[in-house]
């Protein structure tokens, strides 16, 4: 973990981070946030990143005490304090702290708080092995596509997945679609190699990882259907797949105990990983 986080301006040891428990984000989660990996101790895909935050806070309208570019110069710190050459950065705004009352407060300042982590990203042990998904239903609220701190139905998916020995979690709409893993983007890929996967919207949040990993695949003249897939369809999948900022790119060999195909990553979810890579490290900030 970070040894020096930044609260509100100033960059202290973690142990002195310390906010409001009338802070917004801990009483209504009234906030967003973003996470970006780090890789070679640059700041990964960050542009996508720092864009959704803007996004997110405008959908909210939650208005920032800083700019964005004063905001990537706080990743850039916290990953400097704190040496991290592999991992993330975790940055999140709330509303600020007043007194309990549901609707926006006035004349309060925004919170904003971030730290870092260190983590193995290239060297995951799921990038050779492939990771075990469970699907559990979708508990969300409708408004998927902003990056709220409001995250407990994903607490919940990511620990069923857990105890059912599973690394991720696969949320499934009332209609039996897959909507996304509870931290990352859910694909698969058919049997002719098209790469499936849902189209933004606000049931899930635009992956910025996607995004990139969508264009590499596009460049390379691979086939990409953006649209809706189901449980069944995933079970009979060639290969499956998830991209996030915190793995980027991980295969992923079963679903619901049932393995796909041989049961190994399979050659998209390889090769995207590679190019994704390629990509990320030539393009880090
Ligand atoms: N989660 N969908 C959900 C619900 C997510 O929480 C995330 C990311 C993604 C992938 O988005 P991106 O490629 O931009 O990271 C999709 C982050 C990593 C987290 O909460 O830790």
């Amino acid at each position: 973990m970070s040894d020096i986080a930044y609260v509100n301006g100033a960059y202290v040891p973690l142990e002195d981070a310390k906010i409001s428990i009338l802070d917004r984000g801990f009483l209504f989660a009234d906030g967003v946030y973003e996470v970006a990996a780090v890789i070679d101790g640059k700041l990964i895909d960050n542009e996508a990143h720092i864009a959704r935050l803007e996004r997110s806070l405008g959908e909210l309208r939650l208005e920032s005490p800083v700019s964005m570019a004063e905001i990537v110069e706080i990743e850039k710190a916290l990953v400097a304090r704190n040496s991290v050459t592999e991992g993330m950065v975790y940055l999140q705004m709330t509303r600020g702290a007043a007194e309990r009352d549901f609707s926006f407060p006035k004349g309060v300042t925004p919170t904003l708080v971030g730290f870092a982590q260190k983590k193995n990203i290239l060297a995951s042990p799921y990038a050779g092995k492939g990771i075990k998904v469970v699907t559990v239903p979708d508990l969300r609220w409708a408004r998927r596509d902003i990056k709220s701190v409001a995250l407990l139905a994903q607490v919940l998916a990511k620990q069923a997945a857990t105890e059912a020995g599973c690394q991720e979690a696969w949320m499934v709409d009332s209609d039996g679609f897959v909507t996304e893993g509870s931290s990352s983007t859910a694909f698969i890929v058919t049997g002719t190699g098209a790469i499936v996967t849902r189209p933004n919207s606000a049931a899930i949040l635009p992956g910025c990882t996607r995004r990139s990993a969508m264009a590499l695949a596009q460049e390379r003249g691979l086939t990409i259907e953006e649209r809706a897939f189901t449980v069944a369809e995933a079970y009979d999948a060639a290969e499956a797949f998830l991209t996030s900022a915190s793995n980027l790119v991980l295969p992923i060999v079963s679903i619901d105990g049932r393995p796909l195909s041989d049961g190994s990553p399979g050659p998209h979810a390889r090769r995207l990983r590679a190019l994704y890579l390629d990509f990320a490290r030539a393009t880090a900030v």
